[in-house]
């Protein structure tokens, strides 16, 4: 009996791992996809703005669905170009997974999350900003995006992780923010001098399978936002869907603001932090991720 336990086990693992992806898709019909457009789920609220769903239709079809697809599965017209290296692929909105949030890993964003996001667009991906769109075409467009995915009819938004107020950047705190990035080895991936060259670096795939890369520190903008608190969400929360982990386990608030300074330093455009850390003359981390002496 023992013997064939973990061969059954295996087995059954392997069933489920190939089942639930050809389940879950066809489970969403279009025609379900049009219930949930119109049941109390698929508004959404930003500021004083409510969004309708039906509201953005034209727009989603118009300026959307070529990379996005017809009923949101990221499988649009020119989704098929998009091969390496201009990955990620468009998201596929049935899975409601999504990168930029202020809500906890394995939750759904805030609707607020996804309005900004669609005005932002996403830096180093074919994810265009849609500024120029009014407030409410955003937010229908929100409500819109909600319709795509069962998971909007069964669970609300995660509550929004809690950040503190941030502190003055001073000496002491970069240096800190520098002991974080060694302990909780986010070198491994981005590289002792961020230039998302670490160890795992060339080993990483998204969860629907393509390679993907760790942010170099050194080019372009975080894909969800450049500000001291959008630096801090990005890695408090995770970008769910991709091999960069949610921190908020291993990371203090306190210490989270310490790693936002330390950050700084590894961008190549000026900041306080960085001018802070060059009067220290701060040695990067030793190759094998430990502090410099
Ligand atoms: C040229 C192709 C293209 C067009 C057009 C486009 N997108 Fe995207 N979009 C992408 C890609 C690629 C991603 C994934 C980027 C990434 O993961 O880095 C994405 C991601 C997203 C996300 C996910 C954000 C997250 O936090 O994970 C949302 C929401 C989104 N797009 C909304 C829209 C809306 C709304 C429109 C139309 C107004 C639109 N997109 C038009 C390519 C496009
Ligand atoms: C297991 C590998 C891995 C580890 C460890 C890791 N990251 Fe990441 N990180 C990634 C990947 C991959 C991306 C790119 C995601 C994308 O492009 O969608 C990323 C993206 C980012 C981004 C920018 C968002 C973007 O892509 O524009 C920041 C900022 C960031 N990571 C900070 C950190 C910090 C700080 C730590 C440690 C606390 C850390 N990461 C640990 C893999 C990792």
């Amino acid at each position: 009996m023992n013997s064939r336990l973990p061969q059954m086990t295996y087995a059954a693992v392997i069933a489920g791992v190939f089942a639930f992806p050809a389940l879950a898709q066809a489970q969403i019909t279009e025609y379900q996809q049009d219930q949930w457009l119109h049941t109390a789920a698929i508004t959404s609220h930003v500021g004083n703005v409510t969004g309708d769903g039906s509201g953005a239709e034209e727009r989603y079809r118009r300026y959307c669905q070529v990379c996005h697809g017809k009923m949101g599965d990221g499988n649009g017209e020119s989704a098929q170009w998009f091969e390496p290296p201009l990955y990620p692929k468009p998201r596929d909105f049935t899975l409601g997974v999504f990168k930029c949030r202020s809500t906890p890993t394995g939750t759904l964003p805030t609707d607020e999350d996804l309005y900004n996001t669609i005005g932002r667009g996403m830096d180093r991906s074919n994810m265009p900003p849609w500024n120029t769109f009014s407030e409410q075409t955003r937010a229908d467009l929100v409500a819109w995006i909600k319709h795509y995915s069962p998971r909007w009819q069964t669970e609300k938004a995660g509550p929004p992780i809690e950040i503190p107020a941030e502190p003055e950047v001073t000496a002491e705190r970069v240096k800190a923010g520098q002991e974080v990035y060694s302990r909780v080895q986010c070198w491994k991936c981005h590289g002792v001098t961020g230039n998302a060259n670490g160890p795992s670096a060339s080993t990483l795939t998204d969860d629907p399978g393509h390679p993907i890369l760790p942010y170099n520190f050194h080019e372009g903008r975080p894909k969800c936002g450049n500000s001291d608190t959008e630096l801090y969400k990005i890695f408090m929360t995770g970008l769910d869907g991709t091999p960069m982990p949610s921190f908020s386990d291993n990371i203090k608030p306190d210490e989270a603001w310490d790693l936002v300074f330390f950050l700084r330093t590894l961008q190549s455009y000026p900041s306080k932090a960085k001018e802070i850390a060059e009067q220290l003359h701060l040695k990067p981390l030793n190759p094998d991720g430990s502090l410099p002496k």
